[in-house]
């Protein structure tokens, strides 16, 4: 009965949510939810900041900000949303959805595969142990993982490393509607400790995922990994995804409608790495965490959400992120497995 009551009431709440979401009258609603969301975690203190990058060690913990991005290109606050951090890993789906968007989703599908690991981020017995999907012989492995990821910017075409490197960062700066740069302390901190992925990369190399010169790879993907960006940065690039493609604050379409699904559904599998499937079961988005301590949402023509704060939980996604992005999407109705019902 309780249960019953309480199911009754989420199911409602969601409706609610989804009735309310659209027009300008709820612009109060979504502006409420952020700011109880962060009222709710801001005291909050568990986790703790990455600190194998070493320069991720010193960013101040108590940093937290929280954006939404709506269809009309307006930017809900609430916190620090001007404070750059690192992207780390969240720029593993922009150079993923510029692979797609250039050589097609096959491309990626059958040269890294669009499988979960159930491997931490930067597994090596993850390369080592790869399986291949029987038939076309594509690895079950995905771009949002450490070695897939540093393929997939093997995979950016260009003549140079500095070709790739600006359409790597044209592509971050057209889904965040702003020129974007590097955190050169962040570049520098990872690149003189970066041993671990520069064997991914000789490995991936090894087993033909990567076709030549992996240390450029993995160059660009360090220097991908160290662009700065703030909560409002990173809502906006959510928002390009929740909107077919389109940045709803410039309206410059940045990657093909037809390619976004595919981008998302690589979320859904693999953003939050082995918590992916526990994410996906309470809030059913497709999201992306990173070591700096953002976390991008998306809720497919609804809303883009982003939330940037440093401490980590094992798994290496941001702990008040995870929290308050689940608030706020529940408050809202952003659950796309949340159909509104037929009376
Ligand atoms: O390669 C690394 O280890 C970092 N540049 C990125 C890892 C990361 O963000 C994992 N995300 N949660």
């Amino acid at each position: 009965m309780t249960t019953m009551t309480t199911r009754t009431l989420l199911v409602g709440a969601a409706i609610v949510g989804l009735l309310t979401l659209g027009t300008s009258a709820q612009s109060g609603n979504i502006q409420q939810a952020v700011d109880s969301a962060y009222e709710q975690f801001k005291t909050l203190k568990e986790g703790k900041n990455a600190d194998y990058i070493p320069a991720l060690a010193k960013v101040d913990p108590n940093l937290f900000g929280i954006a939404v991005v709506t269809a009309d290109g307006k930017v809900y606050t609430a916190g620090d949303i001007k404070t750059e951090v690192s992207i780390q890993s969240i720029s593993k789906v922009f150079t993923m959805a510029q692979v797609i968007q250039e050589q097609g989703p096959e491309a990626i599908e059958k040269r890294i595969g669009v499988d979960a690991t159930g491997a931490r981020f930067n597994s090596i017995i993850a390369v080592e142990g790869v399986r291949t999907v029987v038939g076309t012989g594509a690895p079950e492995m995905n771009p949002l993982v450490n070695p897939g990821a540093i393929s997939a910017t093997s995979m950016v075409r260009g003549a140079s490393s500095d070709e790739v490197w600006k359409k790597i960062i044209g592509f971050h700066n057209d889904a965040a509607g702003r020129q974007l740069t590097v955190l050169q302390d962040v570049y520098k901190s990872e690149s003189d400790t970066n041993q671990r992925n520069q064997a991914i990369g000789a490995l991936m190399l090894a087993y033909g995922y990567i076709k030549d010169n992996w240390q450029q790879a993995v160059d660009l993907y360090t220097r991908q990994c160290s662009i700065g960006v703030n909560a409002s940065d990173l809502a906006t690039m959510a928002a390009t995804l929740a909107f077919a493609g389109k940045n709803p604050v410039t309206n410059k379409q940045v990657l093909e409608a037809a390619k976004v699904p595919g981008v998302l559904a690589v979320m859904a599998t693999a953003g939050l790495y082995d918590d992916s499937g526990k994410w996906l079961y309470h809030t059913g988005l497709p999201a992306k965490s990173g070591v700096g301590g953002g976390i991008i949402a998306v809720s497919p023509g609804k809303f883009g959400i982003a939330v940037v704060s440093p401490p980590l939980d094992d798994a290496g996604n941001s702990v008040r992120a995870q929290r308050a992005i689940a608030a706020i999407s529940n408050q809202l109705g952003g659950n796309p497995y949340v159909a509104a019902r037929k009376e």
